[in-house]
C-alpha cells in the first residue's frame, strides 16, 4: 500500500514505523505536519491508500480525514482522550498504560479504534517511557491495524461499544498540576511530577533563587533521613547535576532550563551559582552502591567489563568526553578480556553536544570552537578505543545511536543492537556537517570498500534511519539481539562472556593488533583524522553558516517549516502514483 506518514516530527517513533512498514513492502513517504494546505498538497500528490499519525500536535483537517482513513497513534489505552495522555498516567503512577490506534473523526482522539496495545507502566522519565514501551506498543498496534485495513473486511470499533473501558478524556495538564511543594512532597512525588514532564515541558520551578524548568531527576539513597538542611535548599553538586533537598532526603537535577533559554546541564544553566557549592564526587569509576547520580560506572564480572554512560539525550559535551576517555582508558588497566561499552538505557549517543555548543553563544566563548573542541574530545574518545588492543571491544547499544555517536561505537570491535533500537549513521542533517570520529576509516572497511566509495557515499547522503536488524544486514553493526532492556543486558553479557572464555581469544586480540598496525602502515589514523577536521574547520569557521544554523534551530526547536526532500518522496520530481 501506499502510506502517508503525516508527523510533527519525524522522531524515533515516526522512524521506526517507516522502516517497519517499508520492509513490509509497503511504499512509504512522509510529510510534515505543517498547515492544513501543506498536508492537502501532500495528500493529493501521494494519493494515499491510508494515513498513519505517529506524531501530531494538531488535528488532522476535516477535508483528508472525511476522505481518506487517517490512524492516529494515541499513547494512551482504551478511551483515554487529550494531549497529555502519559503525563497523567506517570503522574498518577498507574500500573498499566498502553497505546491506541484510532480513526481521525470531527472529536479529537474519539474515533473508531482499530487496534491497541497495553504495557506494564515503569515509574520512569516520560521520554524513556516514550522511547521504548510507547515506540514498541505503538509498532505493534500499527502493524496490526494497517494488515486489518488491507484486509477489507475490518471494522472499527467503535468507543462506545467498547467494555470496561478505563481511559477518559483529559485536559492539557498545566503546570498548576506538575508544581512540587518542596516542604510537603516527598523525594517520590518529586521524582514522579519531574519525570512525569522529562522530555518536554520540564516542571517549573526555581534554582537558586531564578525561575526555570528542572529536567533529568534521580534519587540519592545517602541522604535519606538526613541532614538539617531545609526541603528545596541546594546542597552540593556533582560533574553536571546538583543535589537538592527534599522534605525526607534528597534527588539530583540533571538539567535545566532558564527562562527563555534551553535545556542545558544543570551546572551550566546556573554555572556561577554551582561552582559556590560543594563538591560530592564519587571518587572512582566502579558502579556505586545504592541510588545515586552516576553518569559513567563501570563494573565487571566473568572477565568482563561493563562501561555504562548514562549522558541525558545521548549527547556528549567536549568534558563529557574527556571523563568517558578516562574511564575508558583506566578500564583498559583492568584484568578483563572484553570491554563492553554499555552507553545508557535510553541512548547511546548521540554525538556533538549541541545545546552546550549553542550556549557558548550566550556568553563570551564561540560556538565554533566549542564545536572544534568538541569533535576533537569525540575524536581522542574513538581513538582510544580504537587503539585499545588488549581486550576484544565490544558497543552494546540498547538506546539509539546518531552522527557520531554511530561511529563511536563502530569504533569498537563489535556492535550489537537491541531490536527496536534506531540508528541514525550519518551527519548531514546537522547542516551539512561531513563528521569526524574517524567514519572515513571505520565505514568502508564495514561496507568492504578501498576507502569512501559509493557505498559509503550513499549511506551518508541517503540520511535514512536504519532499524536495528537492517543495521545488521547491511553490515554496519555485527547483531540484532531481541528482547527488552533486561533481556538484552543478560543476552550481551553471555556473549561476551563467551568470548572472554573462548579458546580462540589470544588468537583473535593477536589478529586484531596485526590488522590494526596494517592498518596503520598503509594510512595512519592521524591522516584520517586531518582530512575529516579539514572538512569541518569549513564547517565550523567557514562562510557557509549552515551548521550553526541548523544547530540553532534544533537546540531552539524551531518549528519546522517544509519537510526535508529525503523523506517526502511524493514531492520528487520524478515521483509518479504507479498507474
Ligand atoms: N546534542 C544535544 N541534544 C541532542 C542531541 C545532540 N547531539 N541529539 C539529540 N538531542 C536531544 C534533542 O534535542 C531532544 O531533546 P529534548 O529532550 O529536549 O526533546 C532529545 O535529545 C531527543 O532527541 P529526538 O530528536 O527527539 O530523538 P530521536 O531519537 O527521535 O531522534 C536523532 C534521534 C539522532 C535523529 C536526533 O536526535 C538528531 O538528529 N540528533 C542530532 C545528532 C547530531 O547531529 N549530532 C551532532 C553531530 S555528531
Amino acid at each position: 500500500m501506499r502510506i502517508l506518514l503525516l508527523t510533527h516530527a519525524f522522531n524515533s517513533l515516526a522512524q521506526r514505523l517507516q522502516a517497519e512498514l517499508h520492509e513490509r513492502g509497503h511504499e512509504v513517504s512522509i510529510e510534515f505536519d505543517i498547515a492544513d494546505s501543506v498536508a492537502e498538497e501532500a495528500v493529493a500528490l501521494f494519493k494515499p491508500q491510508l494515513i498513519v499519525a505517529p506524531y501530531l500536535r494538531r488535528a488532522i483537517p476535516e477535508s483528508i480525514w472525511s476522505r481518506h482513513v487517517c490512524l492516529i497513534v494515541h499513547p494512551g489505552i482504551i478511551g483515554d482522550r487529550g494531549p497529555s495522555a502519559l503525563d497523567w498516567a506517570l503522574q498518577a503512577g498507574e500500573a498499566e498504560w498502553g497505546v491506541t490506534v484510532l480513526q481521525a473523526e470531527a472529536e479529537m482522539d474519539a474515533g473508531p479504534i482499530w487496534a491497541s496495545a497495553v504495557f506494564p507502566l515503569r515509574a520512569a522519565k516520560k521520554s524513556s517511557v516514550y522511547r521504548n514501551e510507547v515506540a514498541q506498543a505503538a509498532v505493534t498496534a500499527v502493524l496490526q491495524a494497517v494488515e486489518r485495513f488491507a484486509a477489507g473486511d475490518f471494522t472499527p470499533t467503535p468507543l462506545a461499544a467498547c467494555s470496561a473501558v478505563r481511559g477518559r478524556l483529559r485536559p492539557l495538564m498545566k503546570q498548576s498540576e506538575r508544581t512540587i511543594d518542596w516542604q510537603r512532597d516527598d523525594t517520590a512525588t518529586v521524582l514522579r511530577k519531574i519525570h512525569a514532564a522529562d522530555g518536554f515541558p520540564g516542571v517549573a520551578d526555581s534554582l537558586f533563587g531564578e525561575a526555570c524548568h528542572l529536567f533529568d531527576a534521580w534519587p540519592e539513597a545517602a541522604l535519606r533521613g538526613a541532614s538539617d538542611a531545609k526541603p528545596g535548599d541546594m546542597l552540593a553538586r556533582r560533574e553536571t547535576a546538583l543535589l537538592r533537598r527534599t522534605r525526607d532526603g534528597a534527588l539530583w537535577i540533571g538539567h535545566a532550563k532558564r527562562a527563555g533559554g534551553f535545556k542545558l546541564p544543570a551546572t551550566l544553566a546556573f554555572a556561577a551559582e554551582s561552582a559556590a557549592l560543594p563538591e560530592a564526587p564519587l571518587g572512582n569509576w566502579w558502579r556505586a552502591d545504592g541510588e545515586t547520580w552516576q553518569d559513567i560506572a563501570y563494573e565487571e564480572s566473568d572477565g568482563v567489563g561493563f562501561l555504562h554512560f548514562e549522558f541525558y539525550n545521548g549527547a556528549m559535551s567536549t568534558f563529557q568526553c574527556e571523563r568517558l576517555r578516562s574511564a575508558l582508558s583506566w578500564a583498559r588497566q583492568r584484568p578483563v578480556k572484553v570491554l563492553v561499552l554499555m552507553g545508557g538505557a535510553d541512548f547511546w549517543s548521540n554525538g556533538i553536544h549541541l545545546n552546550v555548543i549553542e550556549a557558548a553563544s550566550l556568553g563570551e566563548g564561540s560556538p565554533a570552537d566549542e564545536s572544534w573542541n568538541n569533535i576533537n574530545a569525540m575524536n581522542d574518545l574513538a581513538r582510544e578505543l580504537i587503539e585499545t588492543d588488549g581486550q576484544i571491544t565490544v558497543a552494546a547499544l540498547a538506546g539509539n545511536a546518531g552522527a557520531g555517536g554511530c561511529f563511536l561505537a563502530r569504533a569498537a570491535d563489535l556492535v550489537w543492537a537491541r531490536e527496536g533500537v534506531m540508528l541514525n549513521p550519518h551527519y548531514k542533517n546537522m547542516g551539512n556537517l561531513y563528521g569526524s570520529e574517524y567514519w572515513t576509516y571505520l565505514l568502508p572497511r564495514r561496507l568492504g570498500e578501498q576507502g569512501v566509495g559509493e557505498r559509503s557515499r550513499a549511506l551518508m547522503r541517503n540520511r535514512q534511519p536504519l532499524t536495528a536488524l537492517r543495521a545488521a544486514q547491511t553490515g554496519f553493526t555485527d547483531a540484532c539481539l531481541a528482547g527488552d532492556i533486561d533481556t538484552f543486558r543478560i543476552d550481551v553479557a553471555r556473549h561476551a562472556a563467551e568470548i572472554a572464555a573462548a579458546s580462540d581469544l589470544a588468537e583473535r586480540l593477536t589478529e586484531k593488533r596485526e590488522r590494526r598496525v596494517r592498518d596503520e602502515a598503509e594510512k595512519p589514523l592521524a591522516a584520517y583524522r586531518e582530512e575529516e577536521l579539514a572538512h569541518l574547520r569549513r564547517n565550523f569557521y567557514g562562510f557557509d553558516p549552515s551548521y550553526h544554523v541548523a544547530r540553532h534551530h534544533f537546540v531552539r526547536k524551531s518549528p519546522a517549516s517544509w519537510t526535508p526532500r529525503h523523506l517526502a518522496r511524493h514531492r520528487d520530481l520524478d515521483w509518479r502514483v504507479p498507474a
